[in-house]
């Protein structure tokens, strides 16, 4: 506006206007991707998904793919799971079976709830596979060949007696920091800090619980200092655009510098390490997972049919070709093997692209607490999918619009609920069911036309415009909570625009103003449709059935030509409904009784006193006395001062339980009492005996009371 106002704009013809707009086209097409890869991190195949993995990796890469797509664009979606590495083997031998029986069960429980929520894999592979075996093993030959590796010899623990080399978690031993008896060799789950096998204090061997002894071993490494300065130049210079979280942790571990890291591993579960003289080792799982990858793009690949969906292309086409663009998405515990360590093996191999992005996220945490399997600390998939039949698209939703994109966040049910009440049921579904019944009212669902335009619909239509394109860049720079909030912005909108203009107010006096409302209406909701998809695809394809929605793409979204007047629409049905309070208490119940369990299973047992004669014990008056009256002690905080009934007098007692207990609440109680105990004044008080309390895992007090109520002055003992 400016810049014609000042009269520049009349020095440019039109014949260089259009050289403008040519250069500019072409740019843009030339550096348009011709197809995607997209990757989401391989989860161990040791344990189910939960919702932290699913806020962090699954959820924006399948929105991200189910737009590209949406656009036309010629997309491979890739997950599989990650089926090796010693927590599976320790797993395996914790509950007597094979890693594989492990990887099988856990493969298949994994990949199914994937399915049902609706992540959009093209492929789900594994890296157990024969194929994988063979991708990897040829990767680490072809490296080995090169010369791209450097040998080197140490001194490492050995477990005579097992005949094996000890991975760091099948080491234990006293921590030099704390004294914990049990600390892992590589952590101590104690204090938390982080150990390597030779600091442990008489490490013994989980496999047989000998001595371990020191043995020299040959390992592979990658000398990631030789790609130091490489990588500064790609990431630091080149790739200034990615996350703040991602380039800082690159940063970080580049100003450190880089040392060179082992690629191979003495275990008996993973890769065979395909070189002579290396029996009985195998390639690290960091190694062989990321290029998991390109297995999975493979084992796809293998069956002929799939080619013409993707234009003919083949996998290496996807991993190959520079017109294809690399997406990795990972959570932040991951960015180091897929930002320095995966981009150095792809390097060194020669012939890969390299990710153009790795949007990694930070963690989810679960109602205030960091999500732990070890703990049951967390909601996972498989459960909720059970329990919560039909509402896919509400996870998907509350995860989306909370997702830790830029910090940790914090999921809780509470949330859960006021985002499917307050914004799925009351904007989203609200104004598709108001337009849809009121069509379906006035016009036996026959789409009506639309007729002369006023200002307000006018305006309406022209906002409507800008959301595709919106919500578009939002996705294209990996912003999936602001995409989310732009999506629903447009149900708001038609949610206002049903509102304003009352149609169900004036249908009598002026029908014909109605059409148009509702046309206008249903064509929001069409785009609607459209757009919603990537988020939530099980309510966008129902709301594609209602309104008898042809098969219609993001290009097409954006206006008001989606639905034709005269058309039938389909049945009108609610598309979200109220979650009741009672369910949102079940679920914190359930986290509750976790939380308990934890602390009693974790609660340390004080150890046995030593033995009294009976005599000492016979000695004890101990009896049951009933409280009639409480208060606080004033200016302490711990201590209340009671009166105690005990059938054979009336007496004070003063006990340190105020922070435990309302005085209020307690009188008529029932307690034990240690009458005989000798008189000492307390705060000015004569407190006369000791009440008995049983002191809970978390600290909490309960009194040692008779199950039934009996005389105040029985004897206990
Ligand atoms: O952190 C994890 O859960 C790993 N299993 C991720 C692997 S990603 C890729 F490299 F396979
Ligand atoms: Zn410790």
């Amino acid at each position: 506006m400016h810049i014609l106002a000042r009269g520049i704009a009349p020095r440019f013809t039109v014949p260089a206007l259009f050289l403008i707009f040519a250069v500019h086209y072409f740019t843009y097409m030339t550096n348009k991707p011709t197809r995607y890869t997209i990757t989401s991190a391989l989860p161990y195949a040791n344990g189910p998904v939960h919702i932290g993995h699913l806020a962090g990796v699954y959820v924006p890469a399948d929105i991200y793919a189910r737009f590209l797509r949406s656009k036309g664009e010629n997309v491979l979606f890739i997950g599989g799971s990650d089926e090796h590495g010693v927590p599976i083997t320790i797993r395996a031998k914790k509950e007597g079976v094979t890693p594989q029986q492990i990887v099988d069960k856990y493969h298949v429980q994994i990949k199914q709830s994937f399915e049902e929520l609706g992540i959009s894999f093209d492929i789900y592979s594994r890296t157990s596979s024969k194929i994988h075996a063979e991708t990897s093993s040829e990767y680490f030959k072809k490296l080995y060949e090169d010369g791209k590796f450097i040998e080197q010899t140490s001194e490492q623990y050995y477990d005579p007696k097992a005949e094996q080399f000890l991975a760091d978690r099948y080491i234990i031993g006293t921590c030099p920091k704390c004294g914990n008896e049990n600390a892992y060799g590589d952590q101590c789950e104690k204090c938390g800090s982080t150990l390597s096998p030779s600091e442990l204090i008489n490490p013994r061997s989980t496999l047989s619980g000998e001595k371990p002894v020191m043995k020299s071993t040959k390992h592979w490494f990658l000398p990631l200092d030789q790609y130091e300065p490489w990588l500064k130049q790609w990431i630091l210079e080149d790739h200034k655009n990615w996350k703040t979280n991602v380039y800082g942790q690159c940063k970080s571990w580049l100003d450190q510098g880089l040392q060179p890291r082992a690629v191979t591993r003495d275990l008996d579960w993973g890769v065979p390490v395909p070189v002579a003289g290396a029996e009985g080792k195998v390639l690290y799982v960091w190694f062989d997972a990321p290029i998991g990858y390109i297995s999975a793009a493979k084992d796809y690949f293998k069956n002929s049919a799939i080619k013409a969906i993707h234009k003919s292309n083949t996998w290496e086409d996807f991993w190959k070709k520079d017109d294809t663009k690399l997406v990795h998405f990972i959570g932040k515990d991951n960015i180091v093997f897929h930002c320095i360590i995966f981009p150095a093996m792809l390097k060194a191999e020669g012939s890969y692209i390299l990710p153009d992005n790795v949007p990694a996220n930070e963690f989810m945490n679960l109602e205030g607490d960091k999500i732990s399997t070890s703990r049951n600390w967390a909601v996972w998939l498989h459960e909720y999918l059970e329990e919560f039949q039909g509402k896919q698209d509400v996870l998907r939703y509350a995860l989306c619009a909370n997702a830790p994109e830029t910090k940790d966040n914090d999921f809780t049910w509470r949330d859960f609920q006021a985002r499917n009440n307050n914004e799925l049921v009351a904007i989203y579904g609200n104004f598709v069911n108001r337009a849809l019944v009121l069509t379906h009212k006035y016009y036996e669902g026959v789409i009506p036309a639309l007729g002369k335009l006023e200002a307000s619909d006018e305006g309406v239509i022209m906002m409507l415009k800008e959301f595709p394109g919106k919500i578009a860049a939002s996705i294209e720079q990996y912003r999936f909570r602001e995409a989310l909030g732009f999506m629903m912005d447009l149900a708001r909108l038609g949610n206002k625009y049903l509102a304003d203009t009352e149609p169900w107010k004036i249908y009598k006096e002026n029908p014909e103003r109605v059409k148009t409302i509702l046309h206008i209406g249903l064509q929001i909701a069409a785009n609607l449709a459209i757009v919603s998809e990537p988020f939530i695809p099980f309510t966008s394809a129902k709301l594609f059935t209602m309104l008898n929605l042809k098969a219609n793409t993001w290009n097409n979204a954006g206006t008001i030509d989606l639905l034709k007047a005269g058309d039938q629409l389909g049945t009108a049905e609610l598309l979200f409904d109220k979650i009741e309070d009672a369910t949102i208490e079940a679920q914190v119940k359930k986290l509750e009784d976790t939380k308990q369990a934890n602390l009693l299973a974790n609660a340390e047992v004080k150890p046995l006193k030593e033995n009294v004669s009976f005599d000492d014990f016979a000695k004890m008056d101990i009896r049951v006395a009933t409280i009639i009256a409480a208060e606080k002690v004033a200016k302490t905080k711990k201590l209340l001062k009671l009166t105690l009934k005990t059938g054979i007098d009336e007496r004070t007692v003063v006990s340190g339980i105020a922070e435990h207990f309302d005085p209020e609440k307690i009188i008529g109680q029932q307690v034990s009492l240690l009458a005989n105990l000798a008189p000492r004044e307390i705060k000015g008080i004569v407190s006369q005996g000791m009440i008995l309390m049983a002191e809970d895992a978390d600290g909490s007090l309960k009194f040692v009371q008779p199950d039934g109520v009996v005389n105040a002055g029985s004897m206990i003992g």
